[in-house]
Order: structure tokens, then sequence, then C-alpha cells
């Protein structure tokens, strides 16, 4: 079938299909052996099954959505909230009153504090900073050392969104203590979701007492931000402030808990998300220095050989195309989970109350049926004449509907201004030690990327 000859049946006087079983089970553990063995190919042959599959995870029937209308439609839905084994294993993390583990009325209430923070005509405020910050990177980088990508892509990503957000002073060594507590937080957290092992997790292992260390230090952490701002008297008009002086239904200040929940839930994912996408995207410019080139000549000739500026962003469309061809085929958020809260349907298929629907961004970027030469590394795909010949919901690496991420222009015009000064600056070369392999976890980013930054 066709994306575009899926249309939604209204479950009234039709009858309802049962999603067919992928193939290839195994007794007992069903697809979980794939599933854990190789994530990736996994969810990506799917589509080759059905628009929508049943999976066996050990004892447990979870359902994959496979095609780009499939996941709009999932998302547009009033039928799903946010839950499922993902989100399950991440609110040990994220806890329960954050915005990304809400459900209903509390995650509305949540949505309305923070948007602001987010809006478009908010982004311009940011500029300076983010400015600020990528020119200090690509000063950091003029000594010639290796660059280890992941600490330096976690640096700027927590700084960044620490200053902005927050109006954090303290970064730099706080931004080395969040990247170390949230590598190994979120492999713990992966390693939960896929082996769910309950109680041995809590025998005093090391790599449980690991976990458990860099937990506390990230929980740590969000309360030493809370009570210097409280310290320091000072009311910014900021994300913070906003989280401080926010009431709940009845109009009382939100508790304690909350306030802390909602700063490690735009925190957390803040940093890991951007933090992998700048992995990727350094990875293609050491791969790809022929498009390296592409974005430094289309900088200069926006900038006359100033520095690149925050308002310089949004003419820069080679560059922009770069980044986006970067996050389609190596998103960071290449898994996401749903769960229906009604008997409902989906294209048709019967969906039951409670069950858990999945997807993968990554599948559905790289799905031949909507890209042509899918795997091919091409910028070019997402000039406007190209680009409108895609499926709906073919690309949509912050998500749709309610749960959509609030930092999507944020995250744009911080992630093109750092692909803008780092490729008009230099070169990028792997070096012996690099390990460029995919990394699954709770995001994709390189295993280890080490790579050379070469002045141009
Ligand atoms: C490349 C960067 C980013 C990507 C690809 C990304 C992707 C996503 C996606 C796909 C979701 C929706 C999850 C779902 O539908 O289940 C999401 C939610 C969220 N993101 Fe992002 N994100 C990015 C950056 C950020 C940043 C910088 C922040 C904060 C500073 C942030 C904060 C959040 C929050 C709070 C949510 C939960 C929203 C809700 O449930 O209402 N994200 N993100």
């Amino acid at each position: 079938m066709t994306v575009d000859s899926v249309t939604p049946e209204t479950g009234t006087g039709t009858e309802l299909r049962e999603p067919p079983v992928a193939g290839g089970r195994f007794p007992l553990l069903g697809h979980g052996w794939k599933m854990a063995r190789d994530p990736l190919a996994f969810m990506s042959r799917l589509r080759d099954e059905g628009d929508l599959v049943r999976l066996k995870l050990g004892p447990k029937t979870v359902y994959a959505v496979t095609t780009p209308a499939l996941t709009g439609a999932l998302g547009l839905s009033p039928d799903y909230i946010i839950s499922g084994p993902l989100w399950e294993s991440l609110e040990g993390l994220l806890g329960k009153e954050g915005v990304a583990t809400a459900n209903g009325p509390l995650h509305r209430r949540q949505r309305r504090t923070i948007q602001p923070a987010f809006r478009l005509d908010a982004i311009p405020a940011y500029g300076p900073i983010m400015e600020e910050e990528a020119h200090a990177l690509v000063a950091r980088w003029s000594s010639g050392e290796v660059v280890d990508c992941t600490s330096e892509a976690f640096r700027i990503a927590v700084r960044v969104a620490a200053r902005c957000l927050l109006r954090g002073q303290f970064m730099d060594e706080r931004a080395e203590r969040l990247c170390r507590a949230l590598a190994t937080v979120f492999r713990g957290m992966y390693r939960r979701m896929v082996i769910p092992l309950g109680p041995l997790y809590r025998l005093p292992l090391p790599a449980n007492r690991a976990f458990n260390r860099a937990l506390a230090d990230l929980h740590l952490l969000v309360d030493e931000i809370v009570a210097e701002r409280r310290a320091s008297g000072q009311k910014p008009n900021d994300l913070l402030t906003a989280l401080l002086e926010a009431k709940d239904d009845n109009g009382e200040p939100i508790g304690e808990q909350e306030i802390h929940d909602q700063v490690v839930a735009i925190l957390t994912p803040g940093s890991e998300t951007i933090a992998s996408t700048i992995m990727s995207l350094l990875q293609v410019l050491a791969e790809h220095p022929e498009q390296g080139d592409r974005v430094r000549e289309e900088v200069e000739s926006v900038t006359g050989g100033r520095p690149v500026g925050f308002a310089d962003v949004r003419s820069l469309t080679y560059t922009n195309n770069v980044l986006v061809e970067a996050m389609r085929l190596r998103p960071a958020v290449w898994i996401l989970t749903r769960r229906a809260i009604t008997d409902t349907e989906l294209g048709g298929y019967r969906i039951p109350a409670g069950a858990d629907i999945i997807y993968s961004p990554y599948a559905i970027q790289r799905d031949p049926k909507s890209y042509e030469r899918n795997l091919e590394f091409d910028p070019d795909r997402w000039l406007p004449e190209r680009a409108k010949a895609l499926p709906k919901y073919a690309m949509r690496p912050f998500s749709v509907g309610n749960r959509k991420c609030p930092s999507d222009h944020f995250s744009m015009a911080m992630l093109g201004l750092i692909t803008a000064a780092l490729a008009t600056a230099y070169r990028f070369e792997h070096v012996p030690d690099s390990d460029g392999s995919v990394r699954v976890g709770i995001t994709l980013r390189p295993n280890r990327l080490l790579l050379k930054a070469v002045p141009r």
C-alpha cells in the first residue's frame, strides 16, 4: 500500500482489521532478540511487512507503525498518550511531574508555562548567546588538538540551553558533570528498556552503583541551579522564572518536586538531542568535505567574510539543508512510543485500549518508498521543488501533535549557526582511534567520534 492510499477509517460501521504479526519471531523471546540485537535494521525491515504490524516482545504485544501517514495520524490523535516502554524507562530520570512525561491537564498546563520561552518571536533574544557560544567553540578548536566530539558537543549543548533558558552563569563545570551523568544514566535507562530485569538492577553491582551515582548527581545539579536562582533574588524574564512563578489550576504555586522535574525534563532532552545532532553533523562534514566547502562558500557569500551571525542563518539555505539531511539520516530521536487510552483504530486496524505503539523516525526517514536514493547524503533533496514531492510526515524529527518538541525553532537556530561557524572555519578529518559507528541508546549517536579540525 502506498502512503497516499492510506485512508484511516472512522471505525463506525466498518470492519476493523487485526494487524499482521511480523515474521521471524523466536519462541518465548518473540521479536525481542532481534530488536535488542540490531534495533535499527529490525525497525527498518518492518516496513516490508505492513503499514502497522504486531510485535511480540517477550509476553507483550506491541504495535509498530511503519508509514509516514500513520505516524502523523498517531501523533495527532487524542486516543494516545505518552507512555510505553521508552517513557516508563525515562520516568526514573525525568520524574512523573515534568512536561515530557505528564499527560492530560497537567501536561497542558505545563506546556502553557514553558511555551513562551520557545516561541518563534522569543528566539532572536537568544541570538547573541548562540553567536558567542558558536564562535567560542571555533576558537577552542584552533589549537589543532584532536577534538573529542562527544564531550565538546555536550558542552556547547548544555551551555546554550542553560545560558539561554536558565540564565546560568556557571556552566563549564556543570556541563561536564551533566555530560558524564547523562551518558551513564541514558545508557542504564536504555538497558532497562530493552532488557527489563526489574530487581536485578537493584543489586549492588558496579554498573548499578555507577547508574545510581550518576542519577543522584543529575538531580543534585538541578537542585543547585534552582537554589542558586532563588538565593540571587533575581527574576529575569526566562524559562526558570516562568517555572518558579507557575501556578497550578487552583492558582497555587506549583510544588518543589514539579519545579525540579520540569527543569530536568527540559535540560536533559535538550542537551542529549542537540549534542547527538552536533556529533552526527561533524561526522557528516568529515565524510563529505565537499559539502563542507559548499557551506563555507554560502556563508561567505552572505557574510562577506565577517563572522556569521544569528540573523544570517535564515539566508543560509544550503547550510540548513546539510543540517536537515544529517538529521534525516542520523536522527537523534530514533524511537518513539505511545499508549492507546481507549479502544481505537489506526489506518483501519483495530487497536485495543492499553496497547503500546512504537515507531522509528530513523526507519521512516530512510524509507525508499518516500526517498529516492534513500541512503545517499543529498542536501539538495531539501530544495523546495524536490521537497514538496515527499509524503507528508516523512520528515518530522520534532514529532507532531500535542507532544511535538517545543524547542524546534530554538534547536534549528542554534544548530544552523553552529554548522555555519564550524564549516567556515574548519575541514574535519577522522583520526585513527575514532569510532564513528552508530551507538544505539535512548538517542542515536556515533560511539566515540574523534576528529581533527584543520583550519581552512
Ligand atoms: C535536535 C534537537 C532536538 C530534537 C531532534 C528533539 C526531538 C524531540 C521529539 C521527537 C519530541 C517528541 C517526543 C514524542 O513525540 O514522543 C521532543 C519532545 C520534547 N523536547 Fe525535544 N528535541 C530536540 C531539542 C530539544 C531541546 C533543545 C529542548 C529543550 C531545551 C527540548 C525539549 C523537549 C521537551 C521538553 C519535550 C517534551 C514535550 C512534551 O511532551 O510536551 N528538545 N523532542
